[in-house]
């Protein structure tokens, strides 16, 4: 016999997710539209990765959603500390430090999964402990916290920022390889160092940033005024 019962309340939370999903996704488009562009790229790094590391659809897809929302707890942090073009003063780098936590704070008000909510939390540990905000080593950090790490750090070198101009993807490759099992998972290096997907998305990704943005306004006209 069918548990209706069970197939309604999996219903129920499938839906929830989608509609937190779209409303996180309009709201960090909104509030910064670079931010949103990184977040659409480490989303699909990271789940490129999940991939050809044989996680499950189900496990890949929630990676997608943690890529997006991994950096939602900066809504709570001031954006004169953000965008500050000089160098953050000790406090300042404490708060910013906060984010992961703030991140989980915010996306368990929301009902997010258990595994993305602990993705989000730890998507800055480093695999030799070196990270924050516990400072987690090797695989006590859970999976989806040791790809949101190297997709993050992949795409923040690929990327112009306040302080530098962007590696190229060659140098950021060699930087990655460089700190294999210190700070990054080594089967992840190695994962990402042969993904072909991975180069073809970082060749396409300023149209595919683009039409990520005008899906995420698509059918939205709640800020119209
Ligand atoms: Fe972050």
């Amino acid at each position: 016999m069918i548990n209706f019962t069970l197939y309604s309340n999996r219903t129920g939370n499938l839906l929830r997710l989608k509609s937190s999903e779209k409303l996180f996704n309009l709201l960090i488009s909104l509030r910064s539209p670079w931010r949103y562009y990184h977040c659409v790229r480490v989303s699909a790094y990271a789940s490129i990765l999940a991939n050809s590391i044989g996680l499950s659809k189900k496990q890949t897809r929630h990676l997608q959603i943690a890529g997006v929302v991994h950096d939602i707890g900066f809504s709570a942090i001031n954006d004169r500390i953000l965008d500050k073009q000089s160098s953050l003063t000790t406090e300042e780098y404490t708060r910013v430090k906060h984010h992961p936590v703030l991140g989980m704070r915010i996306l368990d008000c929301y009902d997010f999964p258990e595994d993305i909510v602990k993705g989000v939390v730890q998507h800055h540990e480093a695999f030799d402990g070196s990270g924050y905000p516990v400072g987690l080593k090797g695989e006590a950090i859970g999976v989806y916290g040791r790809i949101l790490f190297i997709a993050e750090a992949f795409d923040t070198m690929t990327n112009d920022t306040p302080y530098r101009h962007a590696y190229t993807i060659d140098a950021a490759m060699k930087s990655i390889q460089d700190m294999s099992n210190k700070k990054y998972d080594p089967g992840l290096v190695h994962a990402m160092l042969d993904s072909e997907e991975l180069t073809d998305f970082y060749m396409q990704r300023d149209t595919i940033c683009r039409h990520a943005v005008q899906s995420a306004f698509q059918g939205n006209d709640l800020f119209t005024l």
